[in-house]
């Protein structure tokens, strides 16, 4: 079963909250799902001890450089979904996560700053592809999206639909109940409420399907 990669070498893009949102999603939807933790700040680690962890979700904590391929190998297999999530940074790690990634979805802010770091992630996976000599599907999904779309989120979707980059729709709009699972842990649906709850869990729930269904397409 599928290995799901959350990268991006920009800091704070919103990879930790996509990879929880689409564990917790698509745990919820029925898929057993092990939550790979390898970056050294633990955010995945924290919002996993704050609260029981929903069903059928694991999540394994320090996976380093030495040990990111043998245990992405022995929970990629059938009836699991592996979902990483990594540093903000460029690194050995990072490069031996994506050689194994079935998807890696490249969570982004769309603001030039953040496009233009994280675009770098785009150019890690192009160099993986080059020395595994196979294509590695990949997506980008824009996080922190406000309601009203400013005109440098429409330049740079533009911008990036003409790269050829698969874009996720819908993106991550910018929620209280997102920044609040790693202040109560667990789920959008056990959380207490915050903000417009509904519309949160359509989101996480949409942007799950978008991504399941590029795994079951193959990409
Ligand atoms: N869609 C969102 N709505 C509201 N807050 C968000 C959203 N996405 C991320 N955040 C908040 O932004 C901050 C950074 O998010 P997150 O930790 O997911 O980014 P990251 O890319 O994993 O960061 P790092 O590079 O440090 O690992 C956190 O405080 C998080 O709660
Ligand atoms: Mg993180």
């Amino acid at each position: 079963m599928p290995t799901v990669v959350i990268a991006s070498p920009k800091g704070g893009a919103g990879k930790s909250t996509a990879a929880i949102l689409l564990g917790t999603e698509l745990a919820h939807a029925g898929a057993s799902v092990v939550m790979l933790d390898c970056d050294p700040n633990h955010s995945l680690t924290l919002w996993a001890d704050r609260a029981p962890l929903p069903d059928r979700i694991k999540v394994l904590s320090n996976v380093t450089e030495s040990d990111i391929v043998r245990t992405i190998k022995q929970h990629d297999t059938d009836g699991q979904i592996v979902v990483v999530d990594l540093e903000g940074v460029a690194s050995r790690l990072v490069s031996r996560a994506i050689s194994q990634a079935d998807l890696v979805i490249t969570p982004m802010r769309a603001t030039t700053l953040d496009a233009t770091i994280g675009v770098r992630a785009l150019q890690l996976i192009a160099e993986e592809e080059e020395a595994l000599d196979r294509k590695i599907p990949h997506a980008v999904v824009f996080t922190m999206t406000k309601a009203i779309r400013s005109k440098q989120h429409s330049g740079i979707a533009e911008s990036l639909a003409a790269q050829g980059v698969d874009l996720i729709n819908p993106p991550l709009m910018e929620r209280a109940a997102f920044s609040a699972l790693f202040e109560f842990g667990g789920n959008l649906r056990n959380m207490p409420a915050q903000g417009n709850m509904d519309g949160a869990i359509e989101n996480a729930a949409l942007f799950a399907q978008a991504v399941y269904k590029r795994l079951a397409e193959g990409g």
